[in-house]
């Protein structure tokens, strides 16, 4: 499909310029376009990629680089700075913000995110929008701790949150979603967030309700991409 295709480009085109030559360690985030971003990287020279260890940022992640015959290596155990990370975002402002969690992986994609030297979004085209919230209508993607969900959700919709909802899990299972690290995930709409100050605002407040593990807003205050590629064009800033 041509979204299909878009993901591709734009993986393929983030690989190209800012992987580098055989950087120690390499962050791989969550979702189908980082699949794209890992064939494109197993198609690199042998000496490029040999030395590398690649972080992933959740189960998904570290599935895909072990069948892909890539080095994996936990978060935990990277001293120091990750030279690279690639991750595909939900939606994505003039300014880079994202809004991420889609997949329910934002606190370890998040963790990745401020380690790395070059942060680095891939994506089709229609995540690009004037304001966050505009095209991703789910709301924003909230890890919780489970005893304090009543309380988060009521503190979600004094802020004007409308609806937030506790994701449900899979098909298969009934129940709620459970995060990697054994949270829930809270989706709460917003109306979307037209302004910088309204990113800010929204993102300060939500890190500030006790029970909120992390937020999907990635933000100046914590870690925006320096790079955003959208089908194989480069975004720019506003
Ligand atoms: C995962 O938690 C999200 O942040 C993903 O990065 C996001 O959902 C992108 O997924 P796709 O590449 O499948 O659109």
């Amino acid at each position: 499909s041509s979204v299909e295709a878009g993901k591709r480009a734009a993986a393929y085109a983030a690989v190209d310029a800012h992987f580098g030559n055989a950087p120690g360690h390499v962050g791989i985030g969550s979702g189908s376009t980082v699949f794209h971003v890992v064939d494109r990287i197993r198609q690199l020279s042998a000496e490029r990629i040999s030395n590398t260890g690649f972080v992933p940022t959740g189960h998904q992640s570290r599935e895909l680089l072990r069948n892909a015959g890539l080095r994996v290596v936990q978060l935990e155990d990277v001293p120091g700075r990750i030279n690279v990370a690639f991750d595909g975002a939900d939606e994505v402002d003039g300014r880079l913000n994202c809004v991420k969690g889609g997949g329910g992986c934002l606190l370890l994609e998040k963790l990745v995110a401020i380690r790395s030297e070059v942060f680095v979004v891939v994506a089709d085209r229609a995540k690009q929008s004037r304001a966050l919230l505009t095209s991703y209508r789910r709301g924003i993607p909230i890890e919780v701790i489970p005893s304090a969900t009543p309380y988060v959700l009521s503190e979600l919709r004094s802020l004007g949150s409308t609806d937030p909802r506790v994701r449900d899990g899979a098909p298969a299972k009934l129940g709620p979603c459970i995060t990697d690290n054994g949270n829930f995930i809270v989706d709460a709409p917003f109306p979307p967030l037209a302004t910088s100050g309204a990113v800010v605002e929204l993102a300060e407040s939500l890190k500030g309700i006790v029970g909120v593990v992390e937020h999907g807003i990635f933000w100046r205050g914590d870690r925006r991409p320096e790079r955003a590629f959208f089908g194989g064009v480069e975004g720019d800033w506003e």
